[in-house]
């Protein structure tokens, strides 16, 4: 489904992702984990089209993306680590405004904010203030917007930063539903129980670099255990940066 290849980005002298590959298949969440600055979300921009590369192609089934006004750039929906929203609309015309952004309109997008705010549990808050909502359900929001023109591909960017326990289980079961509607999501996070939880194999970058692709299993089994015990993913991030995950 998307296929990132060698992607490379500098600012001055600093270079924030350093020939990073990796691809994600329908139906598959992958989490994108790293430190403070590993260059998670510089990744993510380039793969949505914000940020140019230096170096490197994002694919789309199997074709590369050709600029902005590419089609395939709508099979894409990103949802960002800073919040997108505008506080003085309330939910339902922010996301007008998102679904105007997509080409959508009309009833078409009526059923789609219908759709996304119905399933991240906000149907009944759609007519309020963004201003109004708690930092939870904003981020739900913040969802419902890179869901509304129903992409195949979602790049997800620290989505339960701030989020209560309850409101991130109830995006975490909105992310089941979509892996098990064949949807391909890209998971950045500096959870570790997140990524357990949610993931089907993990990229770890460090450095703007890929230091370990693979499944959890298979990341357990690079670390051997002192006495039988499961390894914990954080040990393992350990053994592999020589650094904990949130330095
Ligand atoms: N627009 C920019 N101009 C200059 N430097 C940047 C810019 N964007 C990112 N960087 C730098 O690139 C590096 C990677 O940043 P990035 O935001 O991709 O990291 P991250 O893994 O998402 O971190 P975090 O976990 O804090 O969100 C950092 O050193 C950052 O300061
Ligand atoms: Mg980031």
């Amino acid at each position: 489904m998307l296929e990132v290849r060698h992607l490379k980005k500098s600012f001055g002298t600093l270079t924030a992702v350093n020939d990073v590959s990796f691809s994600l298949r329908a139906g598959e969440l992958v989490g994108l984990l790293g430190p403070n600055g590993a260059g998670k979300t510089t990744t993510v921009s380039m793969i949505s089209g914000l940020v140019a590369p230096d170096e490197g192609s994002v694919l789309v089934g199997g074709a590369p993306l050709a600029g902005d006004t590419d089609p395939k750039k709508r099979k894409i929906g990103l949802v960002p680590q800073d919040l997108a929203l505008y506080d003085e609309l309330s939910a339902n015309a922010n996301l007008r405004f998102f679904g105007a952004l997509y080409g959508l309109s009309g009833t078409g997008l009526e059923q789609a904010i219908e759709r996304t705010l119905t399933l991240v549990g906000l149907a009944d808050r759609a007519k309020d203030h963004v201003k109004n909502y708690s930092g939870g359900m904003k981020r739900r929001l913040n969802l419902a917007a890179g869901l509304l023109h129903d992409p195949d591909i979602l790049l997800l960017d620290e989505p339960t930063v701030g989020v209560d326990p309850q409101s991130r289980n109830a995006i975490f079961d909105n992310l089941e539903q979509l892996k098990a509607a064949g949807k391909a999501l890209l998971y950045t996070t500096h959870y570790m129980e997140e990524a357990e939880r949610l993931a089907d194999r993990l990229v770890i970058i460090d450095g703007g670099r890929v230091v370990a692709d693979d499944t959890i299993a298979g990341m357990r089994a690079r670390v051997p255990s002192a006495n039988g015990e499961r390894v914990s993913l954080e040990t393992v991030f350990l053994a592999l940066t020589g650094r904990s995950l949130r330095d």
